[in-house]
């Protein structure tokens, strides 16, 4: 297994190039099953998560060409299956279960079980297929979906699950009649799927919002879609520049899906400034304690918490962190504490006294956005910061190593 060595203490410095959203590619990348024939995905992001969903849908009959653009034929549907050795592995597998059921009537996706994060269960996701008139049985860890043709339905989440949000819309596409769903996720990329799903032919009303009214079709076109950039990975690269007192300008970056993030760096003492697709981020006073609340979409993303903890570990004085979408996400704690930072946690809580300095130290990567809090953390710790099991930054972070050291940073990947 390999493992990343960096040598802090170097402002990063000149241009960053995000790549395309990997949590926008894996739902397209699900969706093609909905529509036989040939489509072209551009702007997807090379990542291990991605590999596997092909690997997924090759188990369906799904060919794929790489290249840009990835050309994925859907033309024959030989299985339906998603087994537990993948969905363990890739939780976004799950995504398979809407577009199987609505064109093949049938799948069988193993339950995900819990994972690093959380329990994580897709309770929301089964009721709304349930509505739409599929039956659902539990056989040995998997789920059993049946169905004739899907019909429309009025479904309220509990809570707007991004996932779920996405299986219900891939499912709603094809069935007869229309189906609202109420207290849908709004998140930038349930709303690339959906525009992807318009290309295909899809009726969506309410894109961007959280009600979607889906007028089902009979059937749908495969089509060619550019993936959106990653707003995870271009936060990252903001809280590794920040961290590190460098000048960074990060491109192709979805600056209109950042208001949160940008806001709290600012507030933060971060100087940075944006057009449509720029951040620019220059080296400025010194780093300010500030609170943070995690929250759905448009609030300040779960995904960033542990980047964002892992900056305020050397602000001046404190910040008070809440995590409020998984009752787990602090694993990176005990680890950023290893490196020298003063984090105290109760229950959903941690606060974060900023040090004057991080020291360099073994530490081990548990999750994809905990691994990129210690490489962050790292960047800035003198001396030497070894992280382990970096499998996880693979998952997540395209040409991690390569695009860091392009910035100036002394990292680099070798067997553990
Ligand atoms: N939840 C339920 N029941 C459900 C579904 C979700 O109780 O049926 C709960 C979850 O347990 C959690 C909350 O709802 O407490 C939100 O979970 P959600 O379903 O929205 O998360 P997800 O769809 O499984 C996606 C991303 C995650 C990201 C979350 C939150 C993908 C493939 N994954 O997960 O990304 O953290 O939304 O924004 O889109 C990552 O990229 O590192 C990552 C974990």
């Amino acid at each position: 297994m390999d493992k990343i060595v960096i040598a802090g203490g170097v402002p990063l410095a000149g241009e960053v190039e995000i790549s395309g959203a990997k949590n926008a590619a894996l739902p397209i990348i699900a969706a093609t099953l909905l529509a036989p024939g040939e489509h072209r995905l551009y702007n997807v992001p090379p990542l291990a998560d991605i590999r596997t969903a092909k690997k997924l849908l090759g188990l369906m009959g799904v060919t794929f060409e790489d290249g840009e653009p990835l050309v994925v034929d859907s033309s024959r549907l030989t299985g339906w299956m998603a087994p537990y050795e993948t969905v363990k592995t890739m939780r976004a597998a799950v995504l398979v279960l809407g577009p199987l059921v609505a064109r093949a009537r049938q799948a069988s996706v193993s339950l995900p079980g819990g994972c690093a994060i959380g329990a994580r269960p897709i309770d929301q996701h089964l009721k709304g297929l349930e509505a739409m008139g599929v039956k659902i049985t539990l056989n040995q860890g998997y789920v059993e979906a049946k169905a004739k043709r899907l019909h429309g339905a009025d479904i309220t989440l509990d809570l707007p699950t991004v996932t779920g949000t996405e299986n219900l819309m891939m499912a709603a596409t094809l069935a007869k009649g229309t189906t609202r769903l109420v207290n849908a996720a709004q998140e930038p990329e349930v709303t690339d799927l959906a525009r992807f799903l318009t290309v295909m032919g899809a009726q969506i009303e309410g894109i961007g919002t959280d009600v979607l009214t889906i007028h089902g079709v009979q059937e749908l076109k495969p089509a060619s879609y550019t993936i959106m950039s990653d707003r995870i990975e271009a936060g990252t690269y903001l809280a590794a520049a920040a961290i590190t007192k460098g000048q960074v300008t990060i491109t192709n970056a979805p600056v209109p899906y950042m208001a949160a993030v940008l806001e709290k760096f600012h507030e933060a003492g971060v100087r940075l400034s944006t057009t449509n697709d720029r951040i620019m981020v220059e080296p400025g006073g010194s780093l300010i304690g500030v609170d943070v609340k995690t929250h759905f979409f448009p609030g300040f993303p779960t995904d960033m918490q542990a980047q964002f903890m892992a900056l305020m570990s050397l602000a001046k004085g404190a910040s008070v962190i809440t995590e409020t979408i998984f009752e787990n996400r602090y694993m990176h704690v005990s680890e950023l504490k290893r490196l020298g930072a003063d984090i105290n946690v109760t229950g959903n809580l941690a606060v974060v006294r900023g040090c004057k300095q991080l020291q360099g130290a073994p530490v081990m990567a548990t999750d994809l956005r905990a691994s990129a809090s210690l490489v962050i953390a790292g960047l800035a710790a003198a001396g030497t910061t070894e992280i382990l099991r970096v499998y996880h930054l693979d998952l997540g972070y395209a040409r991690l190593v390569e695009k860091l050291s392009a910035l100036g940073a002394r990292i680099r990947r070798e067997a553990a």
